[in-house]
């Protein structure tokens, strides 16, 4: 099935930073600039029709020549690290994907950022 796309601006997704319209290419009415600091995060819930390995899609801007490394948290539970490259500007937006294994029904899956750069800027989860 396709996707669904869930905004990392409109609830019930939470972003520990500001919801930034001040780079353009992003979807929906923002996106999540997070606090440059380890622990900041953008948090969304999902749903999934069944258990499995799911596959995220992250839609992000890095506009530093600085990769970010993020954990990727499953309902609370540290489940891998990603790493997001830089984009070229914060206005050029790409998919970083990322398998994780999911329950049925609603699970939370949260990026929060391991060193003080922060996030990228991110614009939705597709999941
Ligand atoms: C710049 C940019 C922000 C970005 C920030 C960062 O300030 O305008 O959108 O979030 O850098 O380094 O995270």
């Amino acid at each position: 099935a396709a996707p669904t796309r869930y905004e990392a601006e409109a609830a019930p997704a939470t972003c520990s930073g500001t919801i930034d319209s001040n780079h353009p290419g992003f979807s929906g009415t923002g996106f999540c600039n997070g606090t440059n600091a380890i622990g900041a995060a953008a948090q969304f819930t999902v749903s999934a029709s069944a258990a499995g390995t799911a596959t995220l899609g992250v839609r992000f801007a890095n506009g530093t020549t600085t990769a970010r490394p993020v954990d990727v948290t499953v309902n609370g539970s540290r489940v891998t690290t990603t790493s997001f490259e830089g984009t070229g500007a914060w206005s050029t937006w790409a998919t970083k994907t990322v398998s994780v294994s999911v329950a049925s029904g609603s699970s939370t899956i949260r990026f929060s950022p391991t060193t003080a750069n922060g996030l990228p800027n991110i614009d939705y989860l597709n999941f």
